[in-house]
């Protein structure tokens, strides 16, 4: 996920993945752009309602600990 690859990489996101990837957060919300989010394999039902807490979602935002 991109949040191994956050983790792997040590790069210093503050907060980012507080909870590990147990889809207990929603620290690791990104925002893609339409085409790279097209190309996503469609969340699980979890992913979508910890997303709906995330602050300043978007119709491309998808939490970085669902996807590659
Ligand atoms: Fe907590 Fe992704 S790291 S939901």
């Amino acid at each position: 996920s991109l949040l191994n690859v956050v983790i792997t990489k040590k790069i210093d996101i503050n907060g980012f993945g507080a909870c590990d990837g147990t889809l207990a957060c929603s620290t690791c919300h990104l925002i893609f752009e339409e085409n790279i989010f097209q190309k996503m394999e469609p969340m699980v039902d979890e992913e979508v309602d910890m997303l709906d807490l995330a602050y300043g979602l978007t119709e491309t935002s998808r939490l970085g600990c669902q996807v590659c």
